[in-house]
């Protein structure tokens, strides 16, 4: 299953590596127990005792926070019999941690405190405990790792600390989270976030505002990223491909397209700046100056820390790809992560979060998080890009099954960062 057709095409993606179980059982073997990934946002367990639990392919790894602040993880397995010792999230009372079956009891940190009748037993280990998993913090986010001798988290996630530093990511809390059931392999729908070649293709509508063809692809050792780079500018211009002269930009609607196509990102206040600006009538060309000279004022007059900003980056996304399972667009202020997860060992479903993450407001009372499931991802309209984006998930899963489709043949610019996975997908399996 290496990549590689007949010609020698190294652009070319086996498609057994998304539709066959084999390949499935691999990543469950070889990457899943072996790679940094995102298991909770550390506001989630927010107090000593509170918990989630991570499940990931057959595995499920509790996350706990323990009375002196700090958080755990262990296998979510009794070191008994095996039961699952908590499921979904919650809190551990009286900060301990009973198994449900025969009472054995647990330290937040997972160490066995107490076996009913260990008098019978014969000597059991003095270390007994729940066996621990790797759980480490960035950009408050709780990552998880199962392999006790991975490199630790920092270096797995160069460079993305730096170049996301400016975003302060551990200052944003969640806005909404919402999680689905797709019917792909995990890889289809994480591609599906991961390049903008197919804007044209599936989502036309905002060509007349995106300028799809400068959007430029950059690859780090593990993670790669997308967008008007280096410092992800957007310039205010339709699709090239749309063929519209210079003198027929229409900055206003263009402006206007971009705060109301992307809403999540944009608040209403900024809304209402666009036709502030827009009926001011500005000269041709500084539009979009104008208005993102006013959005860092905004920010800033939130009491937001903007410092680390340029003027240009007020109207971008940094897409970024979290290697292996997360991708999103982060704006200044906000951001929309997508967690894929392989749903069981199926390699035809996943399980996917959309975790919308923003700073808030410093007048504005905690939210209290409400995390919402949807058993079957059309029981809910996520919005018209999003919806042609799960329309053809499934349609991709279904046709690369096709006796007559051998694998992917990807551009090597546009979907490099598709490429990109691949190969560091093979370091884990291969190497
Ligand atoms: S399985 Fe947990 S106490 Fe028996
Ligand atoms: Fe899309």
């Amino acid at each position: 299953m290496r990549m590689r057709d007949g010609n020698g095409n190294d652009n070319f993606i086996p498609k057994d590596r998304y539709i066959s179980r084999a390949f499935a059982e691999l990543e469950t073997e070889r990457l899943w127990p072996r790679v940094w990934q995102i298991a909770c946002r550390e506001e989630e367990v927010p107090a000593a005792g509170d918990f989630v639990e991570y499940t990931l392919a057959d595995q499920s790894v509790l996350v706990v926070r323990d009375q002196s602040g700090q958080i755990n993880a262990f296998h979510n397995a009794c070191a008994h019999r095996g039961t699952a010792l908590a499921l979904g999230c919650g809190s551990f009372k009286r900060g301990e941690i009973r198994c449900p079956y025969h009472g054995w009891r647990y330290a937040l940190d997972g160490r066995v405190t107490e076996v009913v009748d260990a008098h019978e037993f014969e000597p059991l280990p003095a270390d007994l405990r729940a066996r621990p998993v790797r759980a480490e913090c960035w950009g408050g986010f709780v990552f998880v790792n199962m392999d006790a001798n991975a490199e630790p988290l920092l270096d797995f996630l160069d460079p993305l600390p730096t170049l996301l530093a400016p975003y302060r990511l551990e200052d944003m809390r969640f806005r909404s989270y919402r999680t689905t059931v797709l019917p792909a392999n995990w890889k289809a729908v994480v591609d599906a976030f991961n390049e903008g070649y197919h804007v044209q293709g599936l989502h036309s509508q905002i060509l007349p505002w995106t300028d799809d063809v400068s959007i430029e692809y950059e690859q780090f050792r593990t993670h790669s990223h997308y967008g008007r780079l280096p410092h992800a500018r957007r310039r205010l211009q339709p699709s090239p491909r749309l063929g519209i002269a210079d003198d027929d930009i229409d900055e206003a609607a263009i402006l206007t397209g971009l705060v109301t196509g992307l809403g999540g990102a944009f608040l209403k206040e900024e809304r209402e700046l666009v036709d502030e600006l827009v009926s001011a009538g500005l000269p041709r060309g500084e539009l979009l100056g104008a208005y993102q000279a006013r959005r860092l004022e905004l920010l800033a007059s939130r009491g937001f820390d903007v410092s680390g900003f340029e003027t240009e980056q007020m109207t971008s996304a940094d897409d970024v790809y979290w290697f292996p399972n997360v991708v999103g667009p982060i704006y200044p202020g906000s951001a929309i992560l997508f967690r894929v997860r392989p749903n069981g060992v199926d390699p035809d479903s996943s399980i996917k979060d959309t975790w919308v993450l923003e700073w808030p407001r410093a007048d504005a009372a905690p939210r209290q998080l409400e995390r919402r499931f949807y058993a079957d991802w059309t029981e809910r309209d996520w919005g018209e890009i999003t919806m042609q984006d799960y329309d053809n998930i499934g349609r991709v899963q279904r046709g690369m099954k096709s006796r007559g489709f051998d694998g992917l043949r990807c551009n090597p610019r546009q979907e490099s960062n598709i490429l990109h996975m691949h190969r560091v997908i093979d370091r884990y399996i291969y190497e």
